[in-house]
Formats: structure tokens, C-alpha cells, sequence
């Protein structure tokens, strides 16, 4: 059984739904509190045993190069002022045992085309995708949960929550053949589909544990809506050779892409904040909504 050490981090897309502020900085630089977006999908990777951090970055994306490279005019003054912490703080953004690795993706052609680009970088080994504006708030790291489930199954495992049907359109849906408790054996998926075409009211939300077996499956779908090289289908393909699984993750999802999940994102991992927590939550009471 191969272990799991490469997680790969699709972040060339445009963010159209946080413009004008993504108009030249990635959204993945979005600060939850204090800390971007896409450091807080690495912390997780890390925290699962993940020892390769591979970003797939479009034109727009170099600062996320910087934000994981060190920064010596930075450092030199903080050792020169003495602020160790800060300094602590700045060095520890990439723990010294992790290798990152920076794909261009030359445009913007979809979630599997974005992961195919990290072909030559996982080679022939299993391993994960996160999307980082998917933000999850949980004891045991959301990765970890579905490694785990990979260890025992030797497939693919997809991380899913329950949503309103309503909802259907903005998501990957699954229909399944039989569930153990969170577990599902997955029978279809769908990108997209409408409220009333909806199979069921499971979601794909952005952690995923792929076998190297995907990439021959990218490679044969066919561009969709907006010339996209969905994942999703990829993955409706693969169930075609491979026992797929759901599974309902323990924690909490923001869907950060959303101004209304940033919004709710910020509020609580402010009140989980060291420093903050007290002093903001006596701030809410006062506003009395
Ligand atoms: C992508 C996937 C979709 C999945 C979603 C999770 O969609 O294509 O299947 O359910 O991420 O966040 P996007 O949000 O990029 O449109």
C-alpha cells in the first residue's frame, strides 16, 4: 500500500465571484482572520502526514509563490528588531521536512485540467486534491479523515456534505449503491445538475484522494460548458474500473468562494482565535442583532 504524500492545490482560477478584489490578487490569498486561505489548506495537508505541496497556479497566482518561499529582507529586519515570534511565525509557514512545487497552467480549462497538470510531479501514486476555498473546521484534519478511508479501500474517496437540493446547481452530485454510516459506495455523479434533475442532496466539497489511474481519465473527457475539463466526469469515468467512496466528513465547511461563507468563516475562526476570541465575542454581544 502506497502512502499518501502529494497533495495538489488547484488555484488558477479566476475567483469572478469575489470581484472587484480578485481582480489581481489571487482569492486564495483571502485572509480568514489573520492567516490566507491557501495556508490554511497546507496546514491541513501537513497535519495529515502530506510531505509535498504541489500548486497548480495561473498568470495572476505568483504571490502565492512568495507567500511559501522565504522572504530574507523580511526575516533580516524582524532578527535585527528582535521579534522573534514574528519571525517564528513568517519562517514556519512551510515546516522544514515539506517540498512545495509550483505548475503554470497557461488558462483557466477547468478543475481536471488543473489537476492533470500535476501529472509529472505525482507520477504513478496515489494522492489529494484540495480546493482551498472550501474551508473545513474539524478535530481530526478533513484529509486525514479520507486517508484513512483510502487506506482501508484502495480507491478513490471523495469528501461529502449534505445540502439543500435547491443548492444542487453549484456542486458535483453523487447518487450511491449502499452506506455504512458516513460511508457511501458511490453509483453516479454529475456536475452541476439542476434542483429537479438532482440525483440526491450529496455534494463533492473540495478534498479528494485520487489512485494515478484519473489522469488517463482526463485525458479522455471532453470539454463542457465554457470549454471545461470537469473533474467530475473524469471521475463518472473511472467509476467505470474502480470502486469509488463518499464519505460525510466530521467538521464544518465555508464555502469561502461565497462572500456570505467568508463573512461566516472570518466570525468563527475569529471566536476560535487565541488572541482574539474573548474581546470579539464581547464586541458581538454589544451589537445585540
Ligand atoms: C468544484 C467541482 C464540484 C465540487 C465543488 C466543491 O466546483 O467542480 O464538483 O462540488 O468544486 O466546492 P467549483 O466550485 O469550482 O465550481
Amino acid at each position: 500500500m502506497k502512502k499518501i504524500k502529494k497533495v495538489v492545490f488547484p488555484v488558477a482560477g479566476l475567483g469572478t465571484r469575489f470581484l472587484p478584489t480578485t481582480k489581481a490578487s489571487p482569492k486564495e490569498m483571502l485572509p480568514i482572520v489573520d492567516k490566507p486561505l491557501i495556508q490554511y489548506a497546507a496546514e491541513e495537508a501537513v497535519a495529515s502526514g502530506i510531505k509535498e505541496l504541489i500548486f497548480i497556479i495561473g498568470r495572476t497566482k505568483n504571490v502565492i509563490m512568495d507567500h511559501f518561499d522565504s522572504a530574507p529582507e523580511l526575516e533580516n529586519e524582524l532578527i535585527a528588531k528582535n521579534k522573534k515570534n514574528l519571525l517564528k511565525l513568517v519562517q514556519k509557514i512551510v515546516p522544514k521536512n515539506i517540498d512545495c512545487f509550483f505548475v503554470r497552467q497557461n488558462k483557466p480549462s477547468g478543475l481536471g485540467h488543473a489537476i492533470h497538470c500535476a501529472k509529472n510531479i505525482v507520477n504513478n501514486e496515489p494522492f489529494a486534491v484540495i480546493l482551498a476555498d472550501d474551508l473545513i473546521m474539524s478535530q481530526k484534519p478533513c484529509l486525514k479523515q479520507l486517508m484513512d478511508i483510502h487506506y482501508e479501500k484502495e480507491s478513490t474517496v471523495l469528501a461529502l456534505e449534505k445540502i439543500k437540493k435547491s443548492e444542487s446547481n453549484k456542486y458535483g452530485i453523487v447518487e450511491y449503491h449502499s452506506k455504512n454510516k458516513d460511508l457511501y459506495r458511490i453509483k453516479s455523479i454529475v456536475e452541476k445538475p439542476s434542483p429537479n434533475t438532482a440525483k440526491s442532496n450529496l455534494a463533492v466539497v473540495g478534498r479528494y484522494i485520487f489512485t494515478p489511474e484519473i489522469f488517463t481519465k482526463i485525458e479522455k473527457v471532453k470539454p463542457g460548458n465554457g470549454k471545461e475539463i470537469q473533474i467530475t466526469d473524469a471521475i463518472a469515468d473511472l467509476m467505470k474500473n474502480q470502486s469509488i467512496h463518499g464519505h460525510i466528513f466530521e467538521g464544518k465547511r465555508f464555502d469561502c468562494g461565497s462572500k456570505l461563507g467568508y463573512l461566516q468563516a472570518t466570525i468563527e475562526y475569529a471566536l476560535e482565535h487565541d488572541e482574539l476570541s474573548r474581546k470579539f465575542r464581547n464586541y458581538l454581544k454589544k451589537l445585540k442583532i
